[in-house]
């Protein structure tokens, strides 16, 4: 389809749509500078910067608590954390994994020298389909690596289920998931690890940051050892590990982020419910399901353009960017269509049809603490404008 007209947008700025502020697909939420400051005297005062300090103990401790977890271990970004999750259960062979998620889910297979092996996704929930898991398994296979897409729980129950009977490890990719629970307990809690990323564009942020949650003392100490050169003590070195490690500025940052949590995923909430509603009539617009089996962390908000919409995802794409709104396209390409994947039999379209689909479907809004009711009216003003034309070709 071409590109919407011009002079459709003329006449959107003509209605008075304003342009001037630019809406990005997420903003971080920073707390009150002069509450940092205090953070930092203190860094400045014990000269402790790293290497386990103080403040990086801290927070290990309050995200425990706060997530619900019994073990993490805090890493400088969320990709290292993957990396060194499969080297901490000596992942090898070929693990399955889904196409649809951010490129470093399937990088840190290869950076193990593992084959990674796409399975297809879910329509429902765009997580990867246990339906399709079996199918893919071969003598071998070690690991599933499904993503908790958007912050939304895979079939966790599904998956454990396939892995029991096949003896095959379980690593999540929960970048995406900080804070999501069930009635039951943290969503984090499934598989044999969990691993976060608390980059700028996550609900949960320190600058540049991750994590591995896992479930034992022993496990944690084999990544803690992992994430510093595999230090065990000043002459010791156990394994081939890598430099992974928290800074103190970083581990302060996330100290005072959490004091705010509670209130930046109540706000993202609040705007959830505004989207779902002001976008209900509009022909064509699919929204994921609402949350009801599990608390949400509103990390994104995706909706899906089907045939009934009047232009394409990229024309609809390209005119909210005239406007000065800048959604994100999560997650296209497939990462089975980037160039060091593409050459896999797994990767083949045929073999991915739904995540085929979507990753042409989909569009993530933007969503953030920063956005107020006006911002939310600009952009479903735009949504719904294009909806209501008549098809162009
Ligand atoms: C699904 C997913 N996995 C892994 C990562 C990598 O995390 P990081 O940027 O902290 O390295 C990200 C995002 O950045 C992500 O969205």
């Amino acid at each position: 389809m071409a590109a919407v007209q011009s002079g459709s947008t003329a006449t959107l700025r003509d209605e008075g749509i304003e342009t001037d502020r630019p809406l990005y697909v997420t903003q971080p939420y920073l707390p009150p500078l002069e509450e940092f400051i205090p953070y930092l005297e203190k860094i400045w005062e014990t000269k402790k910067l790293t290497n386990n300090g103080p403040f990086h103990r801290q927070l290990e401790n309050a995200l425990c608590e706060f997530l619900g977890v019994e073990h993490i271990a805090l890493f400088t970004n969320g990709t290292l954390a993957l990396v060194t999750a499969l080297q901490a259960l000596r992942i090898t062979g070929e693990v399955i994994t889904t196409p649809f998620s951010f490129v470093a889910t399937a990088h840190s297979l290869l950076w193990n020298g593992i084959k990674p092996v796409f399975a297809d996704i879910d329509r429902d929930t765009l997580n990867l389909d246990p339906g399709r898991i079996e199918a893919a398994i071969t003598p071998q296979t070690t690991a599933i690596m499904p993503v908790h897409c958007y912050g939304r729980p895979c079939d966790v129950d599904a998956i454990q289920r396939i892995a029991d009977n096949y003896n095959l490890r379980v690593i999540y990719d929960a970048a995406h998931a900080f804070g999501v629970r069930y009635p039951s307990g943290s969503v984090l809690r499934h598989g044999d690890l969990s691993v976060l990323s608390f980059h700028a564009t996550k609900v949960f942020t320190t600058f540049e940051g991750g994590a591995i949650v896992c479930p034992d003392a022993k496990t944690k100490q084999r990544i803690d050892h992992l994430k510093n050169f595999g230090f065990v003590d000043e002459v010791t070195v156990v394994a081939t590990g890598i430099n992974g490690k928290m800074s103190e500025v970083n581990a302060a940052l996330g100290l005072l982020q959490l004091k705010y949590i509670d209130e930046a995923i109540a706000r993202r909430k609040e705007i959830d419910a505004t989207y779902r509603e002001q976008l209900r009539g509009v022909r064509g617009i699919r929204c994921l399901p609402d949350a009801d089996k599990y608390l949400a962390n509103y990390a994104y908000f995706p909706i899906l353009l089907d045939g009934d919409y009047p232009v394409s995802r990229d024309a609809l794409y390209q005119d909210l960017k005239d406007h000065n709104i800048h959604p994100r396209r999560y997650f296209y390409p497939l990462i089975s269509d980037f160039p060091m994947y593409r050459g896999l039999s797994s990767a083949l379209r045929n073999n991915l049809p739904v995540a085929t689909r979507a990753a042409e479907q989909v569009l993530c809004l933007p969503i953030s603490t920063a956005l107020g009711q006006t911002d939310l009216d600009r952009i479903v003003r735009v949504i719904a404008k294009r909806g209501s034309l008549p098809q162009q070709r």
